[in-house]
């Protein structure tokens, strides 16, 4: 089912190649559930993490999840490596293909550099976030939260407030449920989401309470604070008084809507704080559904790699 060395966008998947790896991430799951009789699926190889930006959702969930099904699993802490001394992304990246591992799961804040990576590595390179790009395995885990919790993604609206300019999840998430049959619209200031958007196939409404109105799921997104001062928007408070996210908005919404954010959150900005508890909010499933996805996923490329051999 899966015919490539590397996993870095959701853009040029099939329905059939989602709907597979959904599949696979649900049956992860249950083995996770059902571990006490050791079920979980197991594979062998290596698997390296190489963050370039901070993490502790998607970092922390691809090193359980390798574990999960039996890699070795290591990390290149950038901080304390030669990266720091100037070394080159392609030295960086050459260095650890040589010392044999299979899988390189990488961040980084440059678009593009996955694609560098797949280019030049022999070790299958897997997205944990690229620039501005992509998200592809948050998109994912979102969709095992949205199938979970609503059977199907046909005629959902899926209401996405916050920055889209700069959001690689907006960006993967559209991408995936324009494909399985989700509408999608987004909101927040002009300045973060320009109406050229829309061409990617959303719609763009700039009130909030508009675009919320009979959506089945809600998704806010953080607030990016290092773009504070690009003048986006006046300042927090102002951004929470329009675009905050709070239970009132949930009134608009269908009665059976969710609340899903990919985390970190901002209290107070982004989302009130009341809805840390709020029983339509699903954000810590979400993160739950990321091991499973990331099992599914390496799972899948070390198959095709061992395969290969
Ligand atoms: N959602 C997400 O990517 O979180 P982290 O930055 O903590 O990995």
């Amino acid at each position: 089912m899966w015919n490539y060395k590397d996993f870095i966008g959701i853009k040029n998947l099939t329905n059939e190649e989602i709907k597979h790896i959904l599949d696979l991430s649900f049956e992860m799951k249950q083995q996770m559930i059902n571990d006490k009789a050791g079920e979980i699926k197991q594979t062998r190889g290596n698997m390296t993490t190489l963050f370039f930006e901070n993490s502790t959702r998607t970092k922390h969930s691809f090193y359980m999840a390798g574990q999960n099904i039996g890699l070795r699993v290591t990390d290149l802490a950038i901080g304390t490596s030669s990266v720091q001394k100037g070394e080159s992304l392609m030295d960086t990246l050459q260095t650890i293909d040589s010392m044999g591992t299979d899988i390189i799961v990488m961040r980084h804040s440059e678009s593009g550099s996955q694609e560098f990576a797949a280019r030049n590595c022999k070790a299958s390179i897997i997205s944990a976030g690229d620039g501005t790009n992509e998200h592809p395995t948050q998109a994912l885990l979102d969709a095992m939260t949205i199938l979970d919790k609503k059977g199907s993604f046909e005629g959902l609206k899926v209401t996405i407030a916050g920055d889209i300019l700069h959001s690689r999840v907006a960006k993967s998430n559209l991408y995936l449920l324009n494909k399985m049959g989700a509408k999608v619209t987004f909101t927040g200031p002009t300045t973060l989401v320009p109406k050229a958007i829309a061409q990617m196939g959303a719609k763009v409404c700039y009130d909030l309470k508009e675009s919320v109105k009979d959506a089945d799921v809600v998704m806010g997104l953080r607030i990016q604070m290092e773009r504070q001062n690009s003048g986006a928007f006046p300042d927090l408070r102002e951004y929470n008084k329009t675009y905050g996210i709070d239970g009132a908005i949930f009134d608009y919404a269908k009665k059976d809507a969710i609340l899903m954010h990919p985390a970190p959150v901002n209290w107070g900005v982004e989302l009130d704080r009341s809805l840390f508890t709020a029983p339509y909010s699903v954000i810590s499933e979400q993160v739950t559904n990321g091991v499973a996805v990331r099992m599914a996923i390496l799972y899948m490329i070390m198959e095709y790699r061992n395969n290969r051999k």
